[in-house]
């Protein structure tokens, strides 16, 4: 058996002197193709990167399909015709905003397909531009082969969508899936669909793409930490982050009650992830490997702690270019004809001959280094932000979201605070016997009974924004407004956001308010859980006034936005 050469996680050039310094011989007759010398099963040799393509494409087509059909289902409710924010609203102004620039710059600030789509239904192209993106990463989940133009297509759709989504769309995670996706263009052929295209090698240069994003998003994370709050520096963090997450899962409500030290020992694990680990990626083959292995490990964890979207299968993407062909070997079956079997077979071959330059190899370096220097150019803003005192989170430096900087939890809310609408079938709100019923959300806390949600990768961005209105004002959001109107209006839209109308079968409410409660984990054993409560909420008062249809006629006028129901 070859034995493991030290460094291959080294860069290009260093991989390439070594190769001609080989001093292992060729057997004199070559073994069949997937078997040893010996005739034991062989194994895959260090150093090539075939198979971690295969993985890499059908990791990032998992994510593409998961954040299309998010799409798909939540768009038109969002930012449809009739959506809470409609994105034709959103063109209109922007167009309005440069109006005396030419329509290449405007498209150029907010590159979107839609500039260039009817904007009379709304709604089909949003579900077009969804619809596209299931069947192409479908398509790239199942069979593991990708060209250049179909990654791209997948970029160009998603990235209309992240443009126009407004706040829906205005988390980091967005930005992480373009970036990502950008450079799995990289990865593929121009033209060819096949699983092994024997004359694109996977890129070096592009494995180093993905291996910067992933050392820049978990320093990133780390250091804003760091910078961010002080119960990041006495370890204190954790003790509140499992109740004051966006959307806590059952498994956190249990998670929240552990020992005093073991919330010490996640921090604490969690900076030597976040700020040491990551150094690893420089350290040669065994220790990239290592990282790899741990921050999957770690997005492991997250995702079983709680709902943070595909955010957390996202991350594990970019680890996955630590490992070579040898290391991701056990995932595919062996036997002759196999993948794995032809991909010795392509190792054997690169290894006798030396191939004559083809002008496609040539034109692909060069694609390949210039993508190169523009990652490293784009990347200078990002250091520097990385090394300021003042460092920003989740920011893209331009409008095509390449090279971007992230951070997730700079700082930690210690109390959580819940927005809770409902309506009442009352004439007079103010009326002391007016009965008010809840709306529930899907997933977010509502009913103290109701059992926390599990919905990882899949991701509800009405319930995530209410997790971030809870500790801002509703001046600050008036989409919430908006859908207070569509729920006078008894709206079956926005109501599909929703998991639980109380007036459904009836008329619709004549009031709709919205109520600020704060939310803490019942304690197990207690006499909350023992009435089959998970939380335990106590009225900090209201969100939003009493409204009624009539009186927000005016609002929505003033917003462009169309009025509900028979008004
Ligand atoms: C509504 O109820 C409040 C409190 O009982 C009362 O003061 C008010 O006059 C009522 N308004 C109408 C229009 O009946």
């Amino acid at each position: 058996m070859r034995p493991d050469s030290p460094t291959m996680a080294a860069p290009a050039e260093s991989l390439r002197r070594r190769k001609t310094g080989y001093s292992d011989p060729e057997p004199e007759s070559p073994p069949a193709p997937g078997r040893g010398p010996a005739g034991s099963p062989a194994h895959l040799h260090t150093g090539t990167f075939w198979l971690t393509r295969i993985v890499l494409l059908k990791a990032l087509a998992f994510v593409y399909f998961v954040a299309f059909l998010v799409a798909f289902h939540q768009n038109k409710q969002l930012i449809g015709d009739r959506g809470l924010l409609p994105c034709r609203v959103f063109l209109k102004n922007f167009q309005q905003y440069f109006q005396d620039r030419t329509s290449w710059e405007v498209f150029s600030y907010m590159p979107t397909i839609l500039w260039l789509m009817d904007w009379s239904d709304m709604n089909s192209n949003l579900d077009l531009l969804a619809l596209l993106g299931l069947g192409i990463s479908s398509f790239v989940l199942i069979t593991g082969c990708a060209n250049m133009l179909l990654m791209a297509a997948l970029w160009g759709l998603y990235m209309s969508l992240v443009n126009v989504g407004h706040v829906w769309y205005s988390f980091g995670w967005e930005s992480q899936l373009l970036e990502t996706g950008f450079l799995g263009i990289f990865l593929c052929p121009l033209w060819t669909l096949s699983r092994l295209p024997q004359h694109t090698p996977t890129s070096r240069i592009v494995l180093w793409g993905f291996r910067w994003l992933i050392f820049r998003i978990m320093l990133g994370a780390g250091l804003i930490k760091i910078r961010g709050d002080r119960c990041w520096r006495d370890l204190t963090c954790m003790d509140f982050h499992y109740e004051t997450q966006p959307m806590p899962n059952p498994v956190a409500y249990y998670l929240h009650h552990s020992p005093w030290w073991f919330h010490r020992f996640e921090t604490l694990s969690n900076h030597f992830i976040e700020l040491l680990v990551p150094f690893f990626l420089f350290l040669g083959r065994r220790a990239c490997i290592i990282h790899g292995v741990l921050q999957i490990l770690f997005q492991a964890v997250l995702i079983v702690s709680g709902n943070l979207s595909f955010l957390n299968w996202l991350t594990m993407v970019p680890s996955l270019a630590c490992f070579d062909d040898a290391t991701l070997g056990f995932l595919f079956p062996s036997g002759p004809g196999s993948l794995k079997d032809r991909v010795l077979q392509m190792q054997r071959d690169i290894r006798g001959a030396r191939p004559e330059p083809r002008f496609g190899s040539v034109v692909r370096r060069a694609a390949n280094v210039s993508l190169g220097v523009l990652l490293a150019w784009l990347s200078v803003p990002v250091v520097l932000n990385l090394l300021s005192s003042r460092q920003v989170m989740n920011t893209h430096f331009n409008s095509l979201h390449i090279v971007n900087t992230y951070g997730a939890f700079g700082s930690i809310t210690k109390e959580r605070a819940e927005v809770i609408l409902q309506g009442t079938a009352s004439s007079n709100a103010s009326a002391p016997d007016a009965m008010w019923e809840d709306y529930e959300f899907k997933c977010k806390p509502g009913d103290p009974s109701r059992r926390p949600c599990l919905i990882s990768p899949y991701h509800y961005r009405l319930d995530w924004l209410m997790w971030f209105a809870a500790f801002q004002t509703y001046e600050h959001n008036d989409w919430i407004i908006h859908l207070a109107g569509k729920l006078l209006a008894s709206d079956a839209e926005a109501l599909s956001l929703l998991a639980h109308n109380p007036f459904a079968g009836r008329p619709p409410p004549r009031w709709v308010r919205g109520e600020h409660y704060r939310y803490k984990f019942s304690r197990p054993g207690g006499r909350h859980a023992a009435e089959g409560k998970w939380w335990v909420r106590k009225r900090i008062g209201a969100y939003f006034p009493p409204l009624s249809l009539e009186e927000l006629r005016p609002y929505f006028r003033d917003r462009g936005w169309p009025l509900p129901g028979p008004l």
